[in-house]
């Protein structure tokens, strides 16, 4: 069970070994997760002062990597593993909340190395709040024999459905993640070398961008590059701003290089369709940002090297909650958040924050 732990930012700013000693946990059996405030709103108001956190579980294999994304017919969140090898291709783990966070892990046809993934309706469906989201979107990073792109599936019959799977012709290196945005149903996706990275897709031969797709009509655009390793999206919930994370710094998967990207970028949405004003929202000291929620407040949650980091929408730190491990993604749920740390999965209870996609997907719509 964890505290609230205020961080001194003065103390810190002459103390470079303040951190070390402010919190620490062993990373080969990780139990410790704390609730870092560096700024009084994240105790005050994007926690509130009764937050507590614990670990649920702690597997001898990586179950909880990407993804997160509740269905309300199966009332379960579908997270995906991390990639082991070949043999041992990545799996679906599905966590039903209705059965005390009890888990268990799937495949699906047409699937074969997921990633990052979204809740979406296809085209003609109707969107809404308290409209159930039929389908699971995830990103298929592909192999040696398998196309990367987005494959949709129905978790109530199992059927799976390629939706797109080049850009006019040209491979994708590793889709990774995903997003639909609400009014127009048009999917905004990134693309990074991670299979190539991780040895299970050939070299990349097309740049690290972000894409917009039209489902209904099969239309497809770049709206952003300049990237290292296009990873996380994720809108502001008023729909105005677009982050996108680099995780650049993890220049293979053997090794962290520091001089290069861990860095979230933010980006004006002009006319619902393309991108402007690129400019740098935050960098992390930490690891490097992969998986990105925002709140309705605006505020924007990242995983992180040390569990996941929250700033305000002008971009300031106001706090962490804080397992030392990396944590690539989590999902909102009513009043809570799940941590996916690989082998370790983690909750947040009893917070204030609400989770831009909460009232849609939940159907909880409160008055904040
Ligand atoms: C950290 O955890 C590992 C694995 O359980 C254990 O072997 C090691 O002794 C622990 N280290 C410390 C300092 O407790
Ligand atoms: C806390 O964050 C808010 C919102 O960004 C900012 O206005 C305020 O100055 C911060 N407070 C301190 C003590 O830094
Ligand atoms: C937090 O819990 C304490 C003790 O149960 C209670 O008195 C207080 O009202 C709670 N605060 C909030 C904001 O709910
Ligand atoms: C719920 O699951 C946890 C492990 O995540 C277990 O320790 C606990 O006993 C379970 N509780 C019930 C009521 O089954
Ligand atoms: C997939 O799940 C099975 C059963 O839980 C497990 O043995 C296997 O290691 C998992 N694979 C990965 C890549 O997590
Ligand atoms: C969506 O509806 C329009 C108008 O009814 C129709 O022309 C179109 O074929 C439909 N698209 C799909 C993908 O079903
Ligand atoms: C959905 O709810 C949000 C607030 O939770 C509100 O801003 C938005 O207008 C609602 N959308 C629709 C289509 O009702
Ligand atoms: C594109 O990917 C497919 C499926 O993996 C592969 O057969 C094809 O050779 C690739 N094309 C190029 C130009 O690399
Ligand atoms: C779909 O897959 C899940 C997980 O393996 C399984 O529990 C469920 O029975 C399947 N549903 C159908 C309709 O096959
Ligand atoms: C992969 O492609 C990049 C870009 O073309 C190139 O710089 C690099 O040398 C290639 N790596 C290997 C191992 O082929």
């Amino acid at each position: 069970m964890s505290s609230i732990v205020p961080v001194d930012l003065l103390a810190a700013a002459t103390n470079p070994l303040y951190f070390s000693n402010l919190v620490t946990t062993n990373a080969s059996d990780p139990s410790t997760i704390a609730l870092l405030s560096y700024n009084d709103t994240f105790r005050n108001d994007v926690l509130g002062e009764n937050a507590t956190a614990r670990r649920l579980y702690n597997l001898d294999h990586e179950a909880f990597h990407e993804m997160g994304t509740y269905n309300r017919k199966t009332n379960s969140i579908y997270v995906t593993s991390n990639y082991q090898s070949l043999d041992n291709p990545i799996n679906v783990t599905i966590i039903d909340l209705g059965n005390n966070y009890s888990i268990s892990s799937t495949r699906y046809a047409d699937l074969n190395e997921a990633n990052g993934g979204t809740n979406w309706y296809p085209p003609n469906s109707t969107q809404g709040n308290g409209t159930t989201p039929p389908f699971l979107l995830f990103c298929d990073e592909g192999d040696f024999e398998h196309y990367s792109g987005l494959v949709s599936v129905d978790p109530s019959t199992n059927n799976s459905q390629v939706i797109l799977n080049s850009f006019l012709g040209r491979n994708f290196s590793s889709v990774n993640d995903v997003r639909q945005h609400p009014e127009t149903g048009d999917i905004w996706f990134t693309d990074a070398p991670y299979g190539f990275w991780q040895e299970f897709r050939p070299n990349t031969s097309i740049p690290s961008q972000v894409y917009r797709f039209v489902p209904s009509t099969g239309d497809i655009s770049v709206v952003a590059d300049g990237f290292i390793a296009s990873n996380g999206l994720e809108f502001s919930p008023d729909l105005k701003t677009l982050y996108v994370t680099d995780t650049g710094a993890q220049q293979s998967i053997n090794g962290l290089n520091g001089t290069r990207p861990a860095t979230i970028y933010a980006f004006d949405v002009v006319d619902q369709r393309r991108l402007d004003n690129r400019r740098t929202f935050a960098w992390v000291e930490n690891g490097f940002p992969d998986g990105i929620h925002t709140d309705m407040q605006g505020n924007v949650w990242a995983g992180c090297g040390d569990g996941l980091h929250v700033w305000s929408p002008d971009g300031v730190l106001l706090g962490k909650v804080w397992n030392g491990v990396e944590s690539n993604n989590f999902a909102f749920i009513p009043g809570g958040v799940l941590v996916f740390s690989n082998a370790q999965l983690w909750i947040v209870e009893g917070i204030n924050a609400v989770g831009r996609e909460i009232c849609r997907d939940f159907g909880v719509c409160g008055s904040s």
